[in-house]
């Protein structure tokens, strides 16, 4: 089988996901590994038999990398991204794509002129749930996706804070629930509406972790570019965590729901994932008896997976896969995008008390 040789950036808590993922894909010839603390790099490419190195250009040129694994802090993923697409590799980011448009903007600029792939995690996508939903809105089952909740009660120690210096810093995070927790149900929220925020009312405060400067919640309305409306609760200030949902309601007034997370979100690296995703609401017409038979299979699978580790390896494989057949991956850079730009609009209507258009209509 035709292989990619792949590499990582950033061997930290993430980081070691990806690498097992690039060490077991059959799609993958894992080569190399970058951290800028080399004995983080080292301990990796000894686990895995590959290359150490603290300087990203350097690995690029020397191991002749195909694709890169970003696991940098959010502030720091378009510097590796970059250099990998000036040496024509292709790159997988963390979530979110950047902190901040321009550093999103400059990267899918290099993405286009070095004709490389640039996908970003998503990898609450590949839940069964979610596809499950994914699979009957595409079906038309509900009509047209037209009103979308996504509602977060976790919570964060502050012990988690000050696991790494650039956490819980607006210079070295660039924000706090915004951009590090609700990325992925912000994805989820505009891939299952099928359309993209024109329009966005928000506010965020930071409600019950006075040790750090950012935000640890943060509230939204939204208008979607075809009518629809959409809401945002999301939180780190409940203790203990209660849940993560992603609810879609269509035209035909049929529902569609998933409990992504129950309790608090996991945190890679420091917890795992105890209870599984499942779907918590299915009102579509003739389905309204399947969620017991759905929850029952979706138990039944997760008994047998290392959810922290699988659903990303399955992200991964997908981003490999799309290199190896010259087609897009399917979360993609402007996937990225437009979550980045969602967070920074809550930020901007609050900073200047207005809601704020995304799309001109
Ligand atoms: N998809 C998920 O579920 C998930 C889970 C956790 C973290 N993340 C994301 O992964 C990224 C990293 O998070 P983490 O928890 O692994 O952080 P971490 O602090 O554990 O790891 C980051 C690593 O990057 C290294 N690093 C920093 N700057 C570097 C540079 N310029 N070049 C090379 N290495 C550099 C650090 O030394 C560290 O080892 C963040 O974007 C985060 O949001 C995603």
């Amino acid at each position: 089988m035709e292989r990619v040789r792949t590499a990582l950036v950033g061997c930290g808590k993430v980081g070691r996901i990806h690498a097992q993922a690039l060490a077991s894909l059959a799609e993958s010839d894992f080569v190399a590994v970058c951290d800028v603390e080399l004995e983080r790099a080292s301990a990796l490419a000894t686990q895995y038999d590959v290359a150490a190195f603290d300087d990203v250009g350097l690995m690029l040129a020397l191991s002749n990398v195909e694709a890169l694994c970003v696991a940098t802090p959010h502030p720091l993923h378009a510097g590796p991204a970059l250099l990998a697409a000036e040496a024509g590799a292709h790159v997988l980011i963390e979530k979110p794509l950047a902190a901040s448009l321009p550093d999103c903007d400059a990267m899918l600029q290099a993405a286009r002129q070095h004709q490389i792939k640039l996908g970003v995690i998503s990898q609450r996508r590949w839940y069964e749930p979610v596809r499950r939903m994914k699979a009957a809105i595409d079906a038309g089952k509900i009509g047209r996706p037209v009103l979308g909740a996504f509602t977060m009660y976790s919570w964060r120690e502050p012990s988690y804070y000050q696991s790494d210096p650039w956490r819980g810093r607006w210079d070295t995070e660039g924000g706090g629930v915004l951009v590090n927790q609700s990325p992925h149900m912000l994805d989820l929220l505009e891939w299952l509406m099928d359309d993209e925020v024109a329009q966005v009312s928000g506010y965020w405060a930071n409600l019950n972790h006075p040790s750090v400067e950012v935000e640890d919640s943060a509230v939204a309305i939204l208008r979607f570019r075809n009518g629809g409306l959409g809401s945002i609760v999301s939180s780190l200030a409940q203790k203990p965590g209660i849940y993560t949902k992603v609810h879609i309601h269509g035209s035909n007034g049929a529902s569609v729901g998933v409990e992504t997370d129950r309790g608090a979100t996991f945190i890679a690296g420091m917890s795992s994932i105890s209870e599984p995703p499942l779907n918590d609401l299915w009102t579509i017409p003739g389905e309204e008896g399947c969620l017991t038979r759905f929850q029952a299979e979706d138990r039944a699978r997760f008994a047998g997976v290392d959810a922290v580790n699988y659903y990303h390896a399955l992200q991964i494989q997908d981003f490999l896969r799309a290199i190896l057949e010259d087609r897009p991956p399917l979360v993609t850079g402007d996937d990225g995008r437009r979550v980045v730009a969602l967070f920074q609009a809550i930020y901007q209507s609050n900073r200047e008390g207005r809601s704020i258009k995304l799309l001109e209509e």
